[in-house]
């Protein structure tokens, strides 16, 4: 029973410590809360100051009421509405200091960059190449920095189309001076290079079958017949002078299917090539009627683009078809003065029969 009686009294013992700490805990939560019951008022108090002054300030831009003064206070400004009213903007507390961080160690100094500097050293006469004066190795063996001489290279164009062309106009001009530069030029450039030259010439030669047979011996392997001067006109109105049109018609044919069918004839050895007029299959057609090996095209190609070669091609082919030709050389040089009868038609100069045919 003794024991029974201890116990208890212990219980109570522990029972009245327990709750005399638990009154000191209340006393001290009821404590913050007064405190932060008194801070939250405050700052509602303050919040509410603040969002009057806003509420101001907002209702002062819609009505368009501007600042009229502005004062600085101790802790903030009072401003001085143009209607009269003040409003007090606060300035908020300073947050405390940040505690200092700790210092951190010094980094290690970098090495100096290096810039290799390439150079030449010779060494028994030859010279190489070398990196900081030492001798760049590749596979063990020196670089030299020259080179033994190349071979000439091959050249790019297959062939070399000389334009001769000038007008005569010199009052001491002796006759034939203006073929032997012709002459002068193949001379010069056939001996200089291995590629074949073909010589374009003017039409203001006086005989063009000897010129080209002259070209022929000097080495030319072709001529072209013919350029075209500049088309000079003049306006009239303006009293100035201007250029007719660049382009060639067909009828520009003429004096080029004329000499080719007369040179053809006379030195068949040398190719020729018709250029002047040929706007069309039918121009290519009668260009090698005339002995023509080849046609040069300008006016056409800059009037119809590119695609005229393909078109004129095919025309050619159908045309050659429907003539029962297989081939180029059945029909070329048809037309040309090796016979008799076409050289009498394209020696023709007068218009003397076209009077008297059409009486
Ligand atoms: C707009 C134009 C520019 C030309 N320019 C040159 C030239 O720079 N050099 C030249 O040798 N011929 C020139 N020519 C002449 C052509 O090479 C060609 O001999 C001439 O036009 C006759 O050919 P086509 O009837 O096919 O036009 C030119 C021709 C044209 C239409």
């Amino acid at each position: 029973m003794k024991k029974i009686l201890f116990v208890i009294a212990a219980a109570a013992m522990m029972l009245v410590g327990c709750t005399k700490e638990l009154t000191q805990k209340v006393d001290k939560i009821e404590k913050d809360l007064a405190s932060l019951e008194t801070r939250v008022a405050e700052l509602e108090k303050s919040l509410n100051s603040e969002v009057a002054n806003l509420k101001t300030l907002i209702d002062a831009v819609e009505k368009k009421i501007v600042v009229a003064s502005a004062t600085q206070t101790s802790n903030g400004w009072e401003l001085v509405l143009t209607d009269g009213k003040k409003v007090t903007l606060t300035n908020g507390k300073d947050g405390a200091n940040g505690t200092n961080g700790t210092n951190g160690t010094n980094g290690k100094d970098g090495k100096d960059g290096h810039t290799p500097v390439v150079g030449i050293k010779a060494e028994n006469g030859v010279l190489y190449l070398t990196v900081d004066g030492e001798f760049i190795l590749v596979d063990g063996a020196k670089v030299p920095a020259t080179g033994a001489t190349g071979e000439n290279g091959a050249a790019g164009a297959d062939a070399l189309e000389l334009n001769v062309m000038s007008l005569c106009t010199r009052k001491s001009y002796t006759y034939g001076d203006f073929e032997k530069m012709h002459e002068a030029i193949v001379a010069n450039v056939a001996g200089k290079i291995n590629i074949p030259i073909i010589v374009k010439l003017g039409a203001n030669i006086s005989n063009p079958v000897a010129l080209a047979d002259s070209l022929y011996a000097r080495g030319a392997k072709g001529v072209v017949l013919f350029n075209r001067f500049y088309p000079t006109d003049i306006d009239i109105d303006k009293m100035s002078f201007t250029m007719s049109s660049p382009f060639t018609t067909s009828s520009d044919l003429s004096q080029s299917i004329r000499w080719a069918g007369i040179i053809t004839a006379s030195v068949p050895q040398l190719p020729v090539a018709v250029s002047g007029g040929v706007d069309s299959y039918k121009g290519i057609v009668k260009s090698i009627l005339s002995g023509a090996s080849a046609v040069e095209v300008a006016s056409a190609i800059m009037k119809n683009g590119a695609g005229w070669i393909t078109q004129a091609n095919e025309a050619l082919a159908t045309w050659q078809k429907e003539k029962g030709y297989g081939t180029i050389n059945e029909y070329k040089g048809k037309m040309n003065a090796a016979d008799p009868e076409n050289a009498d038609r394209l020696m023709r100069t007068q218009f003397l029969k076209y009077f008297s045919e059409i009486h």
